[in-house]
């Protein structure tokens, strides 16, 4: 089969189409033949072994996915596609079933084919719904959902939620507005309409206003983008409120500090734990049309390393998907 391997940690043009054995269901396993997966930020960070985070990050990650080279070779967490093939104990999914989902730090879903346990984050394909669109649902749709359940989201509660406008940010508008949260949403001129469009009740251009200094606090304040800050941020939350992380080593260490001093705590725990429940969760969501994915750009597998250059300039609105088989 066709797949976009890597030999080594490095820039985009380390990605490279190649043929590689198809792999073979076990008996707990479905072979999906794969129509459309996402290039996700976490898959630029493994691919060059989290440079940009400083030596003691590179080495973590190094660590986990490899430590001279990477073990994994093939990329792609998401998927949506067809079952091609079901081991003999697999009783959910036969063959011909349209399913999506997520592999998770396993990778594997830049190529034709992948195997999944039936008990791993795969489920049906919501009606209705294309496999690019399906593809683009679990990165931010389980990133932001992990994120906001460490704060314990219920009605009424005020969030802010800075970089709106991206994979996680566009889940956790509509993910916080499904927990009938209050929610207050940070982006660029560019994204206002789409981030209103969500559902967000008020947005702010943060190219026009600084909401740190609007006088507002929030009980919750989610850097979907990792580009704000605790120390700039504080000032915004109520008295027991909470900062959520999406990314920075310093946060770990911020954690793990709040939780024993002061009253304003930083949440970030990694790695992310999610489950086949809750891709079930976003399911529902979908086909009772309280959440969509949304798509940037949509690339062939062939232009893999043209779509990640894009994922990189941390720029793109929502998420970037790739097509195989005709999509
Ligand atoms: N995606 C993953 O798998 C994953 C997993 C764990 C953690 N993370 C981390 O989570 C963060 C978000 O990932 P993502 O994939 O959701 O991001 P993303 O989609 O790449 O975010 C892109 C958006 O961020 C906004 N942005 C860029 N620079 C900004 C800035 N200086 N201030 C505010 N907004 C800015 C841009 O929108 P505007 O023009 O509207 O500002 C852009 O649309 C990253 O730090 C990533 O490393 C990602």
């Amino acid at each position: 089969m066709r797949a976009v391997v890597y030999d080594r940690y490095g820039p985009p043009d380390v990605l490279r189409l190649a043929d590689v054995e198809r792999p073979v269901p076990k008996e707990d396993e479905v072979l999906v033949k794969i129509h459309a997966t996402a290039v996700t930020r976490a898959d630029c960070a493994t691919r060059e072994a989290n440079r940009r985070s400083g030596l003691a990050v590179t080495l973590l990650s190094r660590s986990i996915s490899g430590l001279r080279r990477p073990r994994q070779r093939i990329l792609g967490s998401e998927l949506a596609g067809e079952v091609e093939a079901v081991g003999a104990a697999v009783s959910e999914f036969a063959v011909g079933d349209h399913v999506f989902g997520s592999s998770g730090f396993r990778f594997g879903a830049y190529a034709e084919f992948i195997c999944m346990r039936e008990s791993a984050r795969i489920a049906h394909k919501p009606n209705g719904m294309s496999f690019e669109e399906a593809a683009a649902v679990c990165d931010g749709g389980l990133n932001a959902l992990w994120c906001l359940r460490l704060a314990d989201p219920r009605k009424g509660q005020r969030i802010l939620i800075y970089g709106a406008s991206g994979a996680i940010g566009t889940a956790g508008v509509q993910l916080a507005k499904y927990f009938e949260a209050d929610v207050t949403a940070v982006c660029s001129t560019k994204n206002l309409e789409l981030v209103r469009s969500l559902g967000a009740d008020r947005v702010i251009d943060y190219t026009q206003e600084d909401f740190t200094k609007n006088g507002q606090t929030y009980d919750v304040i989610f850097d979907a983008v990792g580009k704000h800050s605790f120390r700039r941020c504080r000032g915004s939350l109520k008295r027991g409120g909470s900062y959520l992380a999406t990314d920075g080593f310093q946060n770990l260490i911020l954690a793990l500090w709040t939780s024993r001093i002061g009253h304003k705590k930083v949440m970030f725990s990694i790695p992310p734990r999610y489950t086949k429940k809750d891709v079930l969760f976003l399911k529902e969501l979908i086909e009772a049309g309280r959440y969509r994915a949304v798509i940037d750009r949509c690339y062939p597998l062939e232009d893999v390393v043209e779509a990640t250059r894009y994922v990189e300039t941390e720029q793109k609105t929502g998420n970037v998907v790739l097509t195989i088989h005709g999509g």
